[in-house]
């Protein structure tokens, strides 16, 4: 998602950045790149501070009176609080300022909305903006209705709501929830077709604007896209593509996430990101080159944890172009990468990200479909002995077919030991074992 654009002839809108005890970790820099995301002129961008929020407008009646005559100078259409407030609080505000008011959940979805590529992301999406909505149904100020349709707040399936009554949105909401259980199950039918065929899911997670979608496209083009129909109709954002050295994986990006991401949109979006959940390695792409690293690193851990996703993380530290930082991998300990800097832009770094990569998926158990000669009939047993094979046939050859879920590394070393030729029993797979690692000096994690 590009920025950087200035929105003129957008949606006129002033910001408000509320502190309360000075407590909120505020980046008005952030907050103007959503508003201009959303589509917003910005004409004005306040900043309040407060003891303690006021219940009736959130912020003390003062300002409510000096932000009511800056939105009639500058004829401002909406005003955008970088804040959750209550429903009274934006009807409240709504009825003094005489203009739509949202707050940063409704800011949010509504970029959501823009976003949102899937069709399960746009379910998912209606919905969290018709419950968001239905308790807003009430407006202090409505204005011309007409006008306002497809504004900031009222996009997408929103634009119908004012008119709407209660009753009609429980209606919608149990429809599109009816709707939503039918593609996430096509969708698990989806993956569980991938898990049968053994390959690997990386997911792309990250802050909002630190890359991911840059680097989905860099990694998708940069190798021959195998269309495959199942993928390709399920999801746009998930890719199936032959990354060297690693072989074939399912490349998947997600939506951005943000800082104060609000409990009920983490839970609204959990469906979504299932594919994070469920993939085998998540590459958490970083902006280093952003003043606010860390707490950018943390927010999407946070919510990371907070979604359950249990996946090995590799850090992509991206845009050393512009932090300085030099190309490399930093590990953990001599086998595991925890992070690697790279450049989308300039491309440096890449090749040791494809290094960091393979040497996670080394490490992680991963399905595997075997095919044995009768007399490989040793290393049935020891897999066996492991308890790793999930189902078996034999073929009209006589060949015994195995779907197994084990490390490569201790699949690798059994079929070696057992002085087996991989490319036979592997497949296409054995790819994952070709290119000899590279040497890398073992940078300790500081
Ligand atoms: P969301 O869709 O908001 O989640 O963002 P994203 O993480 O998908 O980021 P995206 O790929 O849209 O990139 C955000 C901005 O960073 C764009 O302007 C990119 O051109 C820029 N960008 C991406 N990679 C690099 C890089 O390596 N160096 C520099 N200098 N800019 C980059």
């Amino acid at each position: 998602m590009e920025y950087f654009e200035q929105h003129q002839g957008g949606e006129r809108a002033i910001l408000v950045s509320v502190s309360v005890q000075l407590l909120d970790d505020l980046d008005a820099e952030e907050f103007r790149l959503l508003a201009q995301s959303a589509g917003a002129e910005i004409l004005q961008h306040i900043s309040v501070q407060r003891n303690k929020p006021d219940p009736k407008f959130f912020i003390g009646s003062g300002k409510v009176d000096e932000i009511a005559e800056l939105v009639q100078e500058l004829e401002a259409e909406l005003v955008i609080f970088d804040h959750s407030l209550s429903p009274a609080q934006e009807r409240n505000l709504e009825r003094i300022l005489k203009c739509r008011v949202i707050d940063r959940t409704g800011l949010i979805l509504d970029i959501f909305a823009l976003r949102a590529r899937t069709h399960e992301g746009k379910l998912q999406v209606e919905l969290a903006q018709l419950k968001h909505l239905s308790t807003r149904l009430i407006r202090g100020f409505t204005g011309n209705l007409e006008q306002q349709k497809g504004g900031i707040g009222l996009r997408g399936p929103g634009e119908s709501q004012l008119e709407t009554d209660r009753r009609l949105i429980r209606v919608r909401i149990t429809q599109l929830k009816e709707k939503l259980i039918k593609v996430q199950q096509t969708r698990l039918q989806g993956r569980a077709a991938r898990q049968k065929a053994a390959i690997p899911t990386i997911s792309l997670v990250g802050y909002t604007n630190a890359g991911k979608s840059t680097l989905f496209n860099i990694l998708a083009k940069s190798d021959v896209y195998a269309a495959d129909q199942l993928f390709a109709t399920l999801d746009p954002t998930l890719r199936r593509l032959d990354w060297d050295g690693i072989g074939t994986v399912v490349l998947a990006d997600t939506v951005g996430f943000v800082r104060n991401l609000q409990h009920d949109l983490v839970e609204s979006f959990k469906a979504t990101l299932e594919e994070t959940l469920e993939a085998t390695l998540l590459l958490h792409v970083v902006d280093s080159s952003s003043p606010n690293m860390l707490e950018q690193i943390e927010a999407v851990e946070s919510v990371l944890k907070e979604i359950g996703a249990d996946a090995p993380i590799l850090h992509v530290y991206n845009k050393i172009d512009q932090s300085g930082d030099s190309a490399k991998i930093i590990y953990k300990s001599p086998d595991f990468p925890d992070r690697v800097y790279v450049s989308a832009h300039s491309g440096e770094g890449l090749a040791l990200l494809s290094q960091a990569v393979q040497q996670c998926l080394l490490g992680q158990l991963q399905h595997f479909n075997l095919v044995l000669k009768p007399a490989y009939g040793k290393l049935r047993t020891q897999l066996y002995t492991l308890n790793v094979i999930q189902s078996e046939h034999y073929d009209e050859q006589g060949d015994l077919h195995l779907s197994v879920c084990i490390a490569p590394q201790k699949l690798e070393q059994i079929i070696r030991q057992a002085h087996l030729p991989l490319d036979e029993i592997l497949g296409e797979k054995a790819a994952l074992f070709k290119r000899p690692l590279e040497e890398f000096e073992y940078v300790k994690d500081q």
